[in-house]
């Protein structure tokens, strides 16, 4: 693996090569009260942040520290994007200036597709930590990661993903890596916010599917899982309120609350990627409440993109 740009053609075998390496991972540092492993000592990890970011910023920093490589964290605020530099003599500095790996996060889509092409001629790898409305391919493998935690397997799940699809990357590198592993997708999303031909995400070959549908009530007793998604304003063209007439009736459709989580069955699990806007698409009492895998999804996050970097980085030495 040279990059991580996307879970779309992950094979299976990749992707499972990567979870259990984070299981692993997670194990060896389980109770442990220094947890610093050599691995990746005498490399550069730089995180290039031109979106706001808490967990996943900081989930890639405490990995990358975990493994003892060098974290640098460049925001756009701070760095000479701010001054107008282009993106690629960002990226280009930053690997002369000896980053073994960058780390991106960026408001326009295929924007890690990119630097990965310019820095081809480099040792640098390119991970993408979310590429505006495209993908977010380590969110989609934390999320894998809690479920095959948490339901023991993933193929043959029915899994809900719901709320704005349309703007959203989780969904779409989800739809992809667990339909890959043979779950059953079903998006769940106001037409309005539904993306023209998301029912064609599955990929030919994969062993589940991915479906669309408008209404929440009518899945909720069939799935082993719900994933809220939170409506992301800051990337609606326009007017949220082309997209639903208000927040209330947005969450009397879409929102998940007490009584939703009683039609869902015993076993099944609810997962946020976070930031939740409480209230709305999730409510306090299911956030809260031992079905939801939140802070599960955020530690697993952690030993995830250990694994991540352990693949693209110290893999190298052994031809992987
Ligand atoms: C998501 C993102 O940035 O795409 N958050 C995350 O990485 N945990 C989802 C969101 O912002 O709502």
């Amino acid at each position: 693996m040279r990059h991580l740009l996307s879970t779309a053609g992950m094979s299976p075998a990749a992707a499972e090569t990567l979870l259990d390496t984070a299981e692993t991972l997670k194990k060896t540092l389980l109770g442990r009260e220094v947890r610093k492993l050599p691995t990746l000592r005498g490399r550069t990890v730089v995180t290039l942040f031109h979106e706001n970011s808490t967990r996943t910023r900081v989930s890639f920093e405490v990995a990358g520290k975990w493994m003892s490589a060098d974290v640098i964290n460049v925001s756009a605020s701070g760095s000479s994007a701010s001054k107008g530099e282009s993106l690629r003599d960002t990226a280009t500095t930053l690997s002369a200036a000896g980053a073994d790996l960058v780390v991106v996060r960026h408001p326009a889509s295929g924007a890690a597709h990119r630097l990965a092409g310019w820095l081809s001629s480099t040792n640098t790898a390119v991970v993408n930590a979310g590429d505006g409305t495209h993908e977010h391919p380590t969110q989609a493998l934390l999320d894998a990661a809690t479920l095959r935690e948490r339901l023991g397997t993933i193929a043959g799940r029915r899994i809900a993903i719901v709320g704005d699809v349309l703007h959203s990357r989780v969904a779409r590198s989800n739809a992809y890596l667990l339909s890959a592993l043979g779950a059953d997708v079903v998006l769940v999303a106001p037409p309005t916010l539904t993306p023209v031909g998301a029912a064609t995400w599955a990929e030919p070959g994969a062993g589940g599917t991915v479906t669309v549908s408008h209404d929440l009530d009518a899945e909720l007793p069939t799935v082993d899982a719900v994933m809220m998604l939170r409506v992301q304003a800051e990337r609606v063209i326009g007017d949220v309120a082309n997209f639903f007439p208000s927040v209330r009736e947005y969450s009397a459709a879409y929102g998940l609350d007490g009584r939703r989580l009683g039609l869902l069955p015993e076993h099944a699990v609810v997962l946020h990627p976070g930031p939740m806007l409480r209230g709305m698409e999730i409510a306090s009492t299911v956030a809260d409440s031992p079905r939801a895998a939140i802070n599960d999804q955020v530690r697993n996050g952690v030993h995830v993109r250990m694994a991540v970097l352990y693949h693209l980085l110290a893999g190298k030495d052994e031809g992987a």
